[in-house]
């Protein structure tokens, strides 16, 4: 029989990715892609499979607990890979309910659904919950976050989905439903919506306009090339272990401004531009409210028992990124017309 997995938020940036590398990978799977298709949701993410005939998208929004009951009755999914969120920690901190929906109850909604549908019959069943390294908090100049780290979350968009892991460890203690989690790092790559970091910076450079980095640009991520995370979340939802955590990292620290003058040097020489010119479009802005400094994860846990390790070195993926911005302007374009040009506004204009 045909196993049917459900993945939420695969129109979005990972989610795209990781729909199709479960089309691809998988030809008797069935892939059934749950997405609302807010701001961040987009269909021309998935041109190259939608065809596919393994492939099915289902419009919906996970907080709508009576569609979703339905849905899960109707379909009777095998599996799920729960990417669905609110993602961005800026909009968090302007507008924290819809993370309070999407990220809380609407977890809760499929945890219940699932459960619903399988009662205490979970063999071969899997509910994949997908999170961030943001949940661990903020580091020093030292450490690393692990799978024992305490949660210690300081913005919405991570006490949200902190608060959403809680949930699916609960439901896995308290009705053994079979749950895995990873929480991952920085992704980049492909059709990343330009709200983040780097496609708001390869945008603005390409288009002459000022690179905004928040306060001295001294915050530290750990830059994972999205393939790569795909790559690790087909692993787990493979060979984890039911009930355990899995960290996914990039081994891969970056100060913010170290990041944003290597795109720079990258953007000058694409664009046929002289040295140090896309630097000049770099401006210091306010900081973002409860910054954290620094995020760094320990992958050991992944790397020894699934045998899974970043592929791609980071300057190359962050070139091959940057080739990817300018061959698919158009999508750039798409993306940046209407709403996102009053995000901008009210996010950047007074900084
Ligand atoms: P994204 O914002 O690009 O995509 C989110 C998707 O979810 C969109 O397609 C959106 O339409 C959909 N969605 C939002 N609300 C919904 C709702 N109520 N019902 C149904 N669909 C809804 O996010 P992303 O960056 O691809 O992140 C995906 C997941 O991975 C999130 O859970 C996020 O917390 C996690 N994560 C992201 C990163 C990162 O660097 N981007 C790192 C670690 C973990
Ligand atoms: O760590 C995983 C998390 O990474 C994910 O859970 C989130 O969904 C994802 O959005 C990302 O969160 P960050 O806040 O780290 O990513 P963002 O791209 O927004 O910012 C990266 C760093 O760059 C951060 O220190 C803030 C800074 N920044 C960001 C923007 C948008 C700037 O300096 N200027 C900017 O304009």
């Amino acid at each position: 029989m045909t196993k049917k997995i459900l993945i939420t938020g695969g129109a979005g940036f990972i989610g795209s990715h990781v729909i199709r590398t479960m089309v691809n990978n998988y030809p008797d799977y069935h892939i059934y892609n749950l997405d609302k298709l807010t701001y961040a949701g987009n269909l021309k993410n998935l041109t190259d499979i939608e065809n596919k005939s393994n492939y099915s998208f289902i419009k919906g929004d996970i907080v709508d607990d009576a569609f979703i009951m339905k849905l899960f009755d109707d379909y009777k999914f095998d599996s799920v890979i729960h990417l669905a969120a609110e993602s961005h920690v800026d909009r968090s901190i302007s507008n924290p309910n819809a993370f309070i929906h999407t990220n809380i109850v609407g977890t809760v909604n499929l945890l219940n659904a699932f459960r619903n549908i399988w009662k205490d019959n979970f063999a071969e069943k899997l509910f994949y919950h997908i999170s961030t390294d943001e949940v661990y908090g903020s580091l020093g100049e030292e450490g690393m976050f692990t799978e024992e780290t305490a949660y210690d979350p300081r913005s919405p968009y991570s006490a949200s989905k902190a608060s959403s892991d809680h949930l699916v460890r609960a439901y896995y203690h308290t009705f053994n439903l079979p749950v895995v989690i990873s929480n991952c790092s920085n992704n980049y790559g492909a059709y990343q919506f330009p709200e983040k970091l780097i496609p708001l910076a390869i945008n603005n450079i390409k288009n002459r306009k000022p690179i905004p980095v928040y306060g001295k640009g001294e915050n530290v991520r750990d830059w994972l090339w999205v393939n790569d995370h795909a790559a690790a979340i087909d692993l787990i939802f493979h060979k984890g272990r039911v009930g355990e955590t899995y960290n996914i990292g990039g081994n891969n620290e970056w100060r913010n401004i170290d990041l944003i003058r290597l795109l720079c040097e990258v953007m000058d020489e694409k664009l046929g531009r002289e040295k140090g010119e896309s630097s000049e479009l770099i401006t210091f802005v306010k900081d973002r409210a409860g910054h954290d400094l620094r995020y760094a994860i320990d992958s050991s846990k992944i790397q020894n028992e699934l045998g899974w390790k970043p592929s791609v070195d980071f300057k190359e993926g962050l070139r091959n990124t940057v080739d990817w911005y300018m061959d698919n302007q158009q999508w750039m374009e798409d993306v940046t017309s209407g709403t996102y040009q009053n995000y901008y506004k009210e996010q950047y204009d007074n900084r």
